[in-house]
């Protein structure tokens, strides 16, 4: 096995001037594909809730859900850092349950570090569990949790005041100790300023070709997620490959060509 990837190497690779790649996975077989495929960080993400069990936001999804991605992302991944999306309610309640939640994630699930969406008004538990040895990847711009503030899924960084608040949730995710912060749906020039004035790793969705490193949706990118986003390069189309060998299945078992022979005992 390659050396196993920590938060250190994250920043390294930065610091190297290489790039920082990111992909969620939510089960045992995808994680064991994208870790020998060489990703540097796995995300359990609570987009677990869209495109694994349907939901039509991230806001349903529970602690016990995310556990069980985990785990099984665990047992698949060897090389990647692994880190675990807290879900909604989750650390935003209290300190204490935040520190709670967090510990569930690396003691039961096999995390490495936790992700929490937020900045400035995130500083103080992003501190409490950096201080109890969570490393904690920041999330800023467009976070899915605050859906219903946001009005929807919409770009941040484009009206009055937001370019500073912006730039002041990445310095408040930092000095609060985080490891890295997702920039997502946030204008290429807007989070190409925050990483420059900024020392940790950004890791963009929907922010551009400067952050110092990128992340998608794993289903996005294998076309299983049934929808197209502007941000995401579709690099295969799965649910046609799924489809056909299905339909291919289903006409072999109707014509009685399969079982064959050879499959039979
Ligand atoms: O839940 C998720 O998958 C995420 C990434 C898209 C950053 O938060």
């Amino acid at each position: 096995m390659d050396k196993k990837i920590t938060v250190l190497d994250i920043q390294k690779i930065k610091d190297d001037g290489r790039k920082i790649t990111m992909l969620t996975a939510y089960d045992y077989p995808f994680a064991r594909i994208l870790d020998t495929s060489g990703v540097d960080i796995m995300l359990v993400g609570d987009s677990a809730g869209s495109v694994i069990a349907g939901y039509e936001n991230t806001l349903p999804v529970t602690m016990e859900e995310m556990i069980y991605h985990t785990k099984a992302v665990a047992r698949g991944r060897k090389k990647a850092l692994l880190v675990a999306d807290m879900p909604f309610m989750s650390y935003q309640v209290s300190i204490p349950d935040a520190r709670f939640n967090a510990g569930r994630f690396l003691k039961e699930g096999g995390a490495e570090a936790v992700k929490i969406e937020g900045g400035s008004q995130m500083k103080d538990t992003i501190k409490a569990l950096v201080d109890i040895d969570v490393p904690v990847m920041g999330h800023i711009g467009l976070t899915p949790q605050s859906i219903h503030r946001m009005g929807g899924y919409r770009i941040q960084g484009r009206k009055e005041g937001q370019v500073e608040a912006l730039l002041a949730d990445a310095l408040a995710v930092q000095e609060a100790g985080a490891f890295a912060v997702v920039l997502e749906g946030v204008p290429a020039a807007l989070a190409e300023k925050i990483t420059r004035e900024i020392r940790i790793p950004t890791i963009g969705i929907g922010a551009g070709p400067h952050c110092s490193g990128q992340v998608l949706v794993i289903h996005d990118l294998l076309g299983l997620s049934g929808r197209k986003l502007k941000f995401a390069r579709q690099y295969a189309d799965l649910e046609k490959v799924i489809s056909e060998a299905v339909e291919n299945y289903l006409g072999d078992v109707r014509s009685g060509s399969f079982p064959s022979a050879e499959e039979s005992f």
